[in-house]
C-alpha cells in the first residue's frame, strides 16, 4: 500500500511509518515539526525513517499544505498529526488546538473525500469520554471532555464520522488510550517519571496518586492502526478503543519504576491539575470483534523498553 501518515515525525507517527516501511510499504510522511517539544527530536525520529527509500518526507503544515498533492496516489491515511496534551490546552493556548486539531482535520477530510483513499484512520483520544462514568468505558458511553484538548480531538472524530455519513469516506476513529513506549512525548506523565528516575530528582505526583491509567504500548496502538487500516469488512465512521495492556495507578507505576531502574526513586506531591481525570480504561471488545486486535505488551515489559530508550538519550 501507498500510505500517507500525518504526524510521521512524532511520538506514535514515527513508529506507524516504520512499521509500514518494514512491511514493505511505501509512505509519505508529513509533519510541520512544531516546537510543542524539542523538534530535534522529531528529526531524529524522521533520520530513523530515512534510512528506507521507500519514505517519501515532506516538512508541511496541513493548515496550508497542498493536500491534493500529498494524497496523490495514497491508498491509506493515518491521520496522527494534532497539537497534543491536556494541560497546555486551556486559556490562550486553545487556538493552537482548535486549528491543529480540527480546522487541519477538516482540510484533510475535504480533500480525502475527492481523493483515491480506501481508508482513513484517524488517531482519536480516550480523552473524548472525560471524566467517564462507567470504567472501563464502551465506544457507547456519553461523551463529555474534561478538557479543552479533549473538546478537539471530539470535534475531529465528529468530522471524520460526518464525512462517513455524508460522503462514504472510509473513516475510523481509533480513540488511543494512554500510549508509551521509546520516542514518548517528553511532556508525557511515563517521559517525566523515568527522566527523574534516571536524573535522580523526585517525581512529581499529581493528587494523591491513585489515578488509575491504561497504559498501551506503542507497538500494539501502531498494530490496531494497521489492522484497521487493513481490514475488509469495516462500516465507514466506525469508532474503535484502542486501550489495554496494563491498568494501573501512578503509585503503583513509581514502585514499578523502582524495580526496573534498580534504585529507589523519590515522589513529590503536587495539586491535582485542572482537566486531569482520575481513571482512565478502555474495553477491547469491539477493537477485538472489528480488527481482530489485542494488546500483548504488559507494563512492566514495555516499561523496560521506554526506561532503555531514554537511557540512551542520557548517552
Ligand atoms: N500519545 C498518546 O498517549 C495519545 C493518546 C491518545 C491520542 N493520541 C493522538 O495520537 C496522535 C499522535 O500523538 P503523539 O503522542 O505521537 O504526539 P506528537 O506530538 O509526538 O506527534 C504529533 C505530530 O504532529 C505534528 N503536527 C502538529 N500540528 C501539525 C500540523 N498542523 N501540520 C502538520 N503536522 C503537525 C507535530 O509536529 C508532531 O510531530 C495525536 O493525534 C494525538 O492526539 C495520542
Amino acid at each position: 500500500m501507498k500510505a500517507l501518515v500525518t504526524g510521521a515525525a512524532g511520538f506514535v507517527g514515527s513508529h506507524t511509518s516504520e512499521a509500514l516501511l518494514r512491511l514493505g510499504h511505501e509512505v509519505r510522511g508529513v509533519d510541520a515539526l512544531t516546537d510543542y517539544y524539542d523538534p530535534m527530536l522529531k528529526k531524529a525520529n524522521v533520520q530513523v525513517l530515512q534510512d528506507w527509500a521507500r519514505f517519501d518526507f515532506r516538512q508541511a503544515d496541513l493548515l496550508d499544505a497542498d493536500l491534493a498533492g500529498l494524497l496523490d496516489g495514497v491508498d491509506v491515511v493515518f491521520h496522527l498529526a494534532a497539537q497534543p496534551g491536556v494541560r497546555s490546552s486551556w486559556q490562550n493556548g486553545f487556538g493552537v488546538y482548535a486549528e491543529a486539531n480540527v480546522m487541519a482535520t477538516q482540510r484533510l477530510l475535504e480533500a480525502a473525500r475527492l481523493s483515491e483513499v480506501r481508508r482513513f484512520v484517524y488517531a482519536s483520544s480516550s480523552s473524548v469520554y472525560g471524566r467517564a462514568a462507567r470504567y472501563p468505558t464502551s465506544e457507547d458511553a456519553p461523551t463529555r471532555p474534561f478538557s479543552p484538548y479533549g473538546v478537539t480531538k471530539l470535534a475531529a472524530e465528529h468530522l471524520c464520522t460526518l464525512y462517513a455519513d455524508n460522503w462514504g469516506l472510509p473513516t475510523v476513529s481509533l480513540r488511543y488510550f494512554t500510549v508509551y513506549g521509546p520516542r514518548q512525548r517528553p511532556d508525557m506523565a511515563m517521559n517525566r517519571f523515568i527522566a527523574a528516575a534516571l536524573e535522580g530528582h523526585a517525581i512529581p505526583v499529581y493528587g494523591d496518586g491513585e489515578q488509575v491509567r491504561d497504559f498501551t504500548f506503542v507497538q500494539d496502538v501502531v498494530a490496531a492502526s494497521l489492522a484497521a487500516a487493513e481490514v475488509a469488512d469495516l462500516a465507514p465512521g466506525a469508532v474503535v478503543n484502542v486501550a489495554g495492556g496494563g491498568s494501573i495507578t501512578v503509585n503503583g507505576l513509581v514502585e514499578l519504576l523502582q524495580t526496573v531502574v534498580g534504585r529507589p526513586v523519590h515522589t513529590a506531591e503536587q495539586p491535582r491539575q485542572p482537566g486531569d481525570v482520575l481513571q482512565t480504561g478502555g474495553t477491547i471488545d469491539l477493537a477485538e470483534r472489528l480488527l481482530g486486535w489485542r494488546p500483548q505488551v504488559a507494563v512492566p515489559e514495555g516499561l523496560a523498553h521506554q526506561v532503555a530508550w531514554q537511557q540512551s538519550l542520557l548517552g
